[in-house]
């Protein structure tokens, strides 16, 4: 890292990158009009208070990532600009009232040798993000100085508080270093975006449709595979090929086979199990694709034929699943929808749970917001509107019978009701059985 600084240090300003500097994923750039609105209504909900919003750093080869010096920008941070540039600052409302400025450490040959071509500060980053001020990283602590010093002899902007992200970069330490005057003004930027990432735009909607769909294609091909005696490592290993196959740069977050007794263990990721006839499979996972992730959980026997008992279970969670995702629409909130699954169960639960209902099995919660992160931003007393992303994953759990069932879809809120995006991936138990008589597509059997 200190010789990578460095190097950066000692740099030049280059001239402006070629076209390929920043290179997307196959998600593509975010549009600069998407990312235009974001910031202009962050910069609505900042009212005038400055925001310094920083990006990600690049984790030490050495000593902090040992195999892997893999790059994630900070969410806040692509969010607002589509960059994946490490080390990059955004100000708004900072160089002057109203002014959105991104910071880019200048390009460096040396650094370039290791790292391959970098965005650098100059025309390319302005067609991107759509921001006309781009300056050099070398201009970053010289303009936070200035503000620090222009707040302290007339109060800046008249707003007291300055609005910072918390990323990966340790931006606090470097500005009580730079500019101490403003640390003790300084705000989460997090839940003012958090309120804007709440509701996705269309770019994040295609992304998310797209991780869905990936995500849906790895469970079908983990179903077309499994067969008593495959491991829940090779299931796993298909499930992330089909995904890297297919594009996906990461997982959203560790994969969850889990098999026989492993399916009643919420988060097993382990994934060390050799499968045996009779049991249960629960496959949680999610690719991440251009940033947004999906989060799809189906249950399948793994010989391909359900037991009466694992049946009635997992109907019972699927009949509990499809009232909550049928009740989706703008007004509720994710509490009403916790009842309804929740009745759903309490009503049907029969004697499959001795005399009283299967609800106490039902360890955790129904959904969870999607999107930038697995479990993404946002309160979730929050009434639902056009545009928001949940889950609806309702389970029961029967750790005394090896006997665990989770169904987890993804929900996209509309005007009228919902749009179900994993909704071409069979859950209905009978269409699982046939799903598994196929032959694999993407793995060659052992
Ligand atoms: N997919 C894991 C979870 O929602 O917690
Ligand atoms: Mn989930």
């Amino acid at each position: 890292m200190k010789r990578i600084s460095a190097l950066i240090a000692a740099g030049v300003v280059l001239s402006p990158a070629p076209a390929t500097s920043q290179m997307h994923s196959l998600a593509g750039p975010v549009p600069a009009w998407a990312l235009e609105t974001r910031r202009a209504a962050f910069l609505d909900k900042l009212d005038g208070a400055p925001a310094i919003i920083a990006g990600a750093r690049i984790r030490d080869l050495e000593s902090e990532y040992l195999q892997d010096s893999d790059f994630r920008q900070d969410n806040q941070f692509f969010y607002l600009t589509g960059l994946e540039v490490p080390r990059a600052w955004l100000l708004l409302n900072v160089t002057g009232p109203g002014a959105t400025t991104l910071y880019l450490p200048p390009r460096n040959r040396s650094a370039e040798a290791w790292t391959g071509v970098r965005l650098g500060p100059g025309p390319e980053a302005t067609a991107i993000t759509g921001i006309d001020d781009v300056r050099s990283g070398e201009d970053l602590d010289r303009d936070l100085r200035r503000f620090a010093d222009h707040r302290g002899t007339n109060g800046g902007s008249g707003k007291s508080v300055v609005y910072l992200s918390t990323g990966a970069e340790d931006q606090e330490a470097r500005l009580s270093r730079v500019a101490p005057s403003l640390t003790g003004s300084l705000e989460p930027a997090a839940p003012l975006l958090a309120e804007l990432r709440l509701v996705k735009d269309s770019d994040e909607v295609s992304r998310l449709r797209r991780a869905a769909a990936i995500t849906s294609e790895a469970h079908r091909e983990a179903m077309r595979l499994a067969t008593p005696g495959i491991t829940e490592y090779e299931l796993e290993a298909a499930i992330e090929y089909v995904f890297r196959a297919e594009g996906a740069e990461r997982l959203g977050f560790p994969s969850i086979v889990g098999s026989g007794p492993n399916s009643t263990v919420l988060h097993y990721d382990k994934s060390r199990r050799r499968t045996t006839d009779g049991d249960l499979v629960v496959v949680d996972i999610g690719a991440e694709w251009g940033y947004y992730t999906a989060d799809v959980t189906r249950t399948f026997p793994v010989n391909g034929r359900f037991t009466d008992r694992q049946r009635a279970i997992y109907d019972l969670v699927l009949g509990a699943q499809q009232a909550a995702i049928d009740a989706v629409r703008p007004g509720v909130t994710i509490g009403d929808l916790t009842g309804i699954a929740r009745d759903y169960i309490d009503e049907h639960s029969g004697d499959l749970c001795g005399s009283r209902s299967c609800n106490r099995y039902f360890i955790h919660g129904l959904s969870h917001w999607l999107g930038m992160d697995v479990h993404d931003v946002g309160s979730h007393e929050s009434e639902l509107v056009p545009g928001m992303v949940l889950t609806i994953e309702p389970g029961i759990y029967l750790p005394d019978e090896a006997l665990g069932v989770r169904i987890e879809d993804d929900v996209l809120v509309t005007e009228n009701g919902f749009e179900l995006l994993t909704g071409d991936l069979p859950r209905d138990a009978g269409e699982i059985e046939a799903l598994m008589r196929e032959a694999p597509r993407w793995i060659r059997p052992r």
